[in-house]
C-alpha cells in the first residue's frame, strides 16, 4: 500500500512550493505544440502547464493566455524564446497579462524578472551550462530549467545526469531537470540528483492532446533512444530532432535552396504576422551567420507544419528527445500525470526496500542480498 509519507516525500519539493502546485512536473513550453488544452490539462492534473509561445503572433499569444484562464484556475506558465522573431514581444504580452510563471530561453531576461516580481510572478530561465545558470540566478530568476544533452530542441553538450547535480551544487535557486525524462523512475532520479522537479517535452506531445498528426505520434512509438539527430544544421544552433528522412536530408544539406526559402518567407511572414518587408529587413540586418540560421529556421517551421497537418512522414520533421525510446503508448495527459506519480512512488518503495532489507540492486530492480 502506498503510504501517505511516501507520497509526501515524493511530491513536496522546492518547485511545488515555489509555484503552489501539487506535483513537481512541468510540460516543456514547446512552441507550436504546447497549446492551451495541453497547458490546462497539465495544470488541472496538479503539474505546471507551460504555453509554448515560440515565435507566434503576440496577439494570438494573448488570446491563448486568456483561453488557458478559461480552462483552469490553477497556476500555469509560458515559454518565450527571446532570440526568435516575436520572442520579446511574447514575453511582454505575458507580463501584461500577469502570467504566474514566465520561462524565457535563448536570451537575457533580467528585464522580465523585474516586472514579473512586481506582480508576484515567478521567472525561470532555460539553461544548459553552469555559466548561463549562474547568470540567470544573478539576474534574479526564481528557478532554472536545466536541459541536458538528451533533450529535444536546443540542447547543450552536458548530459542531464551531470548538469543537474552540478547546478544543484552551485545554485541557491531550485533546478528543474529536463532531457531524457519520460517516466516516474526518471522523476525520482532527477530528485535524487538534486532537482526540485522535472520538465518534459517529448512525453507530453506523444499524448492524446499532442497536436501532431497521428502518423507522427505513431512514428514516435516505433523509435528507440538512438533515433534522434543532434546538429547545428537544422536552425544554426545545435538542436535535437527526430530522425526522419527529412531531418537526415536537412542535416546533410550544406547549402540551402535560396529560391525555396524565398518562396517560403511569405508564408512565414503571414504566420508570424510580420509584414514581409519587415521580416526581410530584420533578417538581412542580422549578419551572414544569423541570416543562414533564420533561413534554416524557416525551413524547419515549414517541416514542422507538415507534422501538424498532412502527417507526411517523408517531408515532416519535429523536435524529439532521446526519451522518445522510453515512450510506448499515447495516453491522455491526465493518465501520464497519474502514471508518473504512481511510478515515482513505486520507485521510491523499491529503493526504500533496498535500504531497510539490505537488498542489492540488480538491473534497477531490488533483490534480496544472498545470505
Ligand atoms: C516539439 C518540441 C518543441 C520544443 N519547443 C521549445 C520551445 O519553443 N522553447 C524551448 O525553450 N524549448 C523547446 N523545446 C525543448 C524543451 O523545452 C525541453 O528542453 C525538451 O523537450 C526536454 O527533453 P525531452 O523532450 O526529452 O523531455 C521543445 C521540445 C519539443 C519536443
Amino acid at each position: 500500500m502506498t503510504s501517505v509519507s511516501a507520497r509526501r516525500q515524493c511530491v513536496n519539493t522546492s518547485i511545488t512550493e515555489l509555484f503552489g502546485i501539487k506535483y513537481p512536473i512541468l510540460n516543456a513550453g514547446m512552441g507550436r505544440v504546447a497549446f492551451p488544452n495541453m497547458v490546462a490539462a497539465v495544470s488541472n492534473a496538479g503539474g505546471l502547464g507551460v504555453l509554448g509561445a515560440g515565435s507566434g503572433d503576440p496577439r494570438q499569444t494573448r488570446e491563448y493566455i486568456r483561453e488557458i484562464r478559461s480552462l483552469t484556475d490553477k497556476p500555469f506558465g509560458i515559454n518565450a524564446p527571446l532570440a526568435l522573431p516575436n520572442g520579446r514581444e511574447n514575453a511582454i504580452v505575458a507580463l501584461e497579462e500577469k502570467v504566474p510563471v514566465i520561462n524565457y530561453s535563448m536570451g537575457k531576461g533580467d528585464w522580465i524578472v523585474k516586472t514579473a516580481h512586481k506582480y508576484g510572478g515567478k521567472v525561470m530561465a532555460s539553461v544548459n551550462d553552469v555559466k548561463l545558470a549562474q547568470r540567470a540566478e544573478a539576474h534574479g530568476c526564481d528557478a532554472v530549467i536545466a536541459a541536458g544533452h538528451e533533450a529535444a530542441g536546443h540542447a547543450g553538450e552536458i548530459g542531464t545526469f551531470v548538469l543537474v547535480p552540478r547546478l544543484a551544487e552551485v545554485l541557491k535557486i531550485p533546478v528543474i531537470a529536463a532531457g531524457g525524462i519520460a517516466n516516474g523512475d526518471g522523476l525520482v532520479a532527477a530528485l535524487a540528483l538534486g532537482a526540485g522537479g522535472v520538465s518534459m517535452g517529448t512525453r507530453f506531445w506523444t499524448t492524446k492532446e499532442g497536436p501532431m498528426h497521428q502518423n507522427w505520434k505513431n512514428k514516435a512509438l516505433e523509435l528507440d533512444v538512438q533515433d534522434t539527430l543532434f546538429s547545428p544544421r537544422f536552425d544554426g544552433i545545435p538542436c535535437r530532432q527526430m530522425k526522419t528522412a527529412a531531418s537526415e536530408r536537412m542535416m546533410n544539406t550544406k547549402m540551402l535552396n535560396v529560391w525555396e526559402i524565398f518562396l517560403n518567407s511569405f508564408a512565414i511572414a503571414r504566420e508570424l504576422n510580420i509584414p514581409w518587408p519587415t521580416l526581410v529587413k530584420q533578417t538581412l540586418s542580422l549578419g551572414p551567420r544569423q541570416i543562414e540560421s533564420m533561413m534554416r529556421m524557416s525551413k524547419m517551421m515549414q517541416m514542422h507544419t507538415i507534422t501538424m497537418t498532412t502527417g507526411d512522414l517523408d517531408k515532416g520533421m519535429t523536435a524529439s528527445g532521446q526519451s522518445v525510446g522510453l515512450i510506448h503508448d499515447l495516453p491522455s495527459i491526465a493518465e501520464v500525470m497519474e502514471r508518473l506519480v504512481a511510478e515515482a512512488e513505486s520507485a521510491q518503495r523499491r529503493l526504500a526496500v533496498q535500504i531497510s532489507e539490505s537488498g542489492t540492486v540488480k538491473c534497477g530492480r531490488v533483490v534480496r542480498a544472498a545470505g
